[in-house]
């Protein structure tokens, strides 16, 4: 076939090139990722079936998501900052894998780790066995804390406004969607590929009715965060400002959000506030609340992963 990009096909030439293609791909994996990419950007609409679990649609979004991102889903539009202080002081970039746990489920991880595709330990000391495990780092929620904060965590939440802030490839919201009957589920999120992104998925699976993008910077969007009666905030700031930013972000929230409010962190706010100067007396803002549901069904979590998620109201 020639690659005169003007040159005009017939539908039998057309099928003919894409046949050709699809029988020089070297292998099965690459078919099914070509194939993957072809439905995610060439066939929108999804209209998915009654009898598709909410697990099953988290999944088919993932599997959306991996054919066209790299496994750590950071853009070149965006620049990642490994703290200096804190808990994740020892992410430096030589040491630390970037793996969205979104899009790749620990048992995912653990099967490119068997296939060497991805490395669990450094060595200390080059050409011997002496080595350290990775650190692994994710920028967004994966499946099954999408589960405990929505069936455990939270109330039910019928009729209710839920904000996520930086709201990245929509993993919250997607989990809002499918595991509540919140009225209204928005997305603030700063990147505006990272916009386009969430848009694509919420046309294709059609989630217009409930899920709404904002992009912008949430410092700007006061009156987005007062309509909200439940905010979810995954270690929005850590990887992306510095800390003095950091500290007027947390100043602004707490100058904004209004009483009552239902406030969702990963890690808890104590763990944030440990390694920044706000100034921000806790026991005067909020009070921690125990887990709605404590024994929903589906919770796979070890005990310290359920214990990164923290619930708080504003006094
Ligand atoms: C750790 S990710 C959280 C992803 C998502 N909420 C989830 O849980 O899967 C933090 C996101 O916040 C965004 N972000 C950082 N600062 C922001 C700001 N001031 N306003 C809006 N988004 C922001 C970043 O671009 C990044 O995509």
């Amino acid at each position: 076939m020639s690659c005169d990009s003007s040159e005009k096909l017939s539908l039998p030439e057309a099928q003919e090139g894409f046949l050709n293609i699809v029988r020089k791909l070297n292998n099965s994996d690459n078919l099914k990722q070509f194939l993957d990419w072809i439905q995610w950007n060439w066939l929108n609409d999804c209209n998915l079936k009654d009898t598709e679990t909410s697990e099953e649609i988290l999944d088919a979004i993932a599997s959306d998501l991996r054919s066209s991102l790299p496994p750590e889903a950071i853009l070149p539009s965006e620049t990642i900052r490994p703290p200096a202080f804190g808990k994740n002081s020892d992410c430096t970039q030589e040491h630390t894998v970037h793996v969205d746990e979104f899009l790749y489920d620990n048992a995912t991880v653990d099967a490119l780790c068997d296939e060497g595709k991805l490395a669990r330990n450094y060595c200390l000391q080059c050409g011997s066995f002496s080595t350290r495990p990775l650190t692994f780092i994710s920028h967004s929620l994966s499946r099954e804390k999408l589960l405990l904060i929505f069936k455990s965590v939270l109330p039910p939440l019928d009729n209710k406004i839920v904000l996520d802030i930086g709201s990245r490839l929509g993993a919250a919201l997607f989990g809002a969607y499918v595991y509540s009957k919140a009225a209204k589920i928005v997305g603030i999120e700063i990147n505006s590929d990272f916009c386009n992104i969430q848009n694509k998925v919420i046309k294709k699976y059609n989630f217009q009715d409930r899920i709404e993008i904002i992009e912008g910077n949430i410092a700007h969007r006061p009156d987005v965060i007062l309509s909200a009666d439940v905010i979810i905030m995954n270690n929005v700031f850590e990887f992306f400002m510095e800390p003095e930013q950091q500290t007027s972000m947390w100043r602004f929230l707490r100058q904004t959000i209004k009483s009552g409010t239902l406030l969702v962190t990963i890690p808890s706010l104590e763990e944030t506030f440990s390694s920044l100067q706000t100034g921000i007396i806790l026991s005067e803002w909020v009070q921690e609340l125990p887990s709605y549901n404590p024994d929903a069904a589906g919770i796979t979590l070890s005990a310290d992963e359920m214990l990164e998620v923290k619930q708080y109201q504003i006094m």
